[in-house]
């Protein structure tokens, strides 16, 4: 899961690199492809219940789960990039959220925040602590920052396959949730809005976007717990 976890960051490293004004998201998808290629490693997005795609491109109000295709990034944009990878049969995934050129203070506050987010979740991933901690973490950072957190869509044990059992919410679920213990491994993935926490889908089957068409940004990791704490396995 560590090999699985390094080509889930070199795909990061590579879309950002590439997402500039001009470029559209198909683009970025294709540079995905070459690193899975380059690497030997399976996509575990391509095909996953008919989704087109090595990688999720969620512009501005996009939430999650944006197809690849014909949008061009234009300056001002925020634009989440979804992640994984398979490498001998075990998975990584892993998301960023960045600024295309210059973005306003406000979405720039949103994504600092969700980052931070997620890193506060992370924390909570301990030997003999509960599972729900995560999101209970989760939820603090983002709502004392005045953003909500998205109900719908929720983190995920990942191992041999990228959804595994128990879910990872972003939120408070009522009660502490699974002990954890070392060994397992989670994907942990926030998705912060600006505005309400409302979701839509759109026509197209797959992309989550806010209803009140405000910002929304995701970041994710994949988590292993340790005796010696979290270990990150989607870092460089
Ligand atoms: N990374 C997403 C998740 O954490 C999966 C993307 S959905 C797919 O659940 F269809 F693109 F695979
Ligand atoms: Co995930």
């Amino acid at each position: 899961m560590r090999r699985a976890g390094r080509v889930v960051a070199e795909m990061h490293e590579a879309t950002r690199e590439a997402a500039k004004p001009g470029v559209t998201t198909a683009e970025l998808d294709a540079v995905a492809r070459d690193v899975l290629a380059r690497r030997d490693a399976k996509s575990n997005f391509l095909h996953y219940r008919g989704y087109p795609a090595v990688i999720c491109t969620s512009p501005n109000d996009m939430i999650v789960h944006g197809i690849p295709g014909q949008y061009t990034l234009e300056e001002g944009d925020i634009l989440s990039i979804d992640c994984g990878a398979i490498i001998e049969g075990y998975h990584g995934d892993a998301a960023f959220t960045m600024a295309v050129g210059e973005v306003s203070g406000e979405a720039a506050r949103l994504i600092e925040t969700t980052e931070r987010s997620l890193w506060a979740g992370i924390e909570q991933l301990r030997n003999g602590n509960r599972l729900h901690e995560v999101g209970r973490a989760v939820q603090d950072v983002a709502e004392s920052a005045g953003f909500s957190v998205v109900r719908e869509y929720v983190g995920h044990a990942i191992g041999t396959a990228m959804h595994e059992e128990p879910q990872v919410p972003n939120y408070w679920p009522g009660q502490g949730g699974p002990m954890l213990r070392s060994g397992m491994v989670f994907a942990v993935e926030p998705m912060v809005n600006a505005g309400g926490p409302a979701t839509r889908i759109l026509e197209d089957g797959w992309s989550v976007v806010t209803t009140d068409g405000k910002l929304s940004a995701h970041f994710e990791h994949t988590i292993a717990v340790t005796d010696d704490g979290p270990e990150v396995l989607t870092l460089p």
